[in-house]
């Protein structure tokens, strides 16, 4: 029979909290990173915001002037820097804001101001000031970013 105040017992107990602390910390910091690993996509596409991309009454109705945004973002526990371009289009006291990527596979579209439409180089898709296809293989009108008037201000909404 082992004696319960006997050295080894003592250094299996010491030896039992010394396991269990480790296995904890492990534990804790393993729930850390994938909680943070979860939450972090979540977090930056809550984290809307408004950029401010001059006054409206510079822009000449139906005229589509190119945009190219600087957009930061938190992808995980990296920074990063994205480029996206967009055509402001003023229509009457609109300004909608499309998208310069191409609805067909995502070649990037540039306004032709002697025919007066958006064309697509990779297969010839095109779009009228408004964004609506008028040739080639586009599906479907060419994006919209949200976009608002503040006094004289327009300002883009990034989610
Ligand atoms: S990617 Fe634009 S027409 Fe195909």
């Amino acid at each position: 029979m082992v004696n319960p105040d006997s050295e080894l017992v003592k250094r299996r107990t010491v030896l039992g909290w010394s396991v269990g602390a480790v296995i904890t910390a492990i534990s804790g910091t393993m729930a850390t990173l994938i909680g943070g690993a979860i939450l972090a996509p979540v977090r930056s596409r809550a984290a809307g915001r408004a950029i401010d991309l001059g006054p409206a009454g510079d822009l000449a109705d139906g005229v589509p002037r190119e945009v190219t945004l600087r957009v930061e973002r938190e992808d995980g526990y990296q920074r990063v820097v994205e480029q996206r371009t967009v055509y402001l289009v003023k229509a009457g006291a609109e300004v909608r804001a499309l998208s310069a990527t191409c609805t067909h596979l995502g070649c990037r579209i540039a306004w032709d101001s002697a025919g007066k439409e958006f064309r697509c180089p990779c297969h010839g898709g095109r779009f009228d000031a408004q964004g609506r296809v008028t040739g080639g293989p586009p599906p479907r009108p060419l994006d919209t970013v949200p976009t608002r008037i503040d006094g004289d201000r327009i300002l883009i909404d990034l989610a």
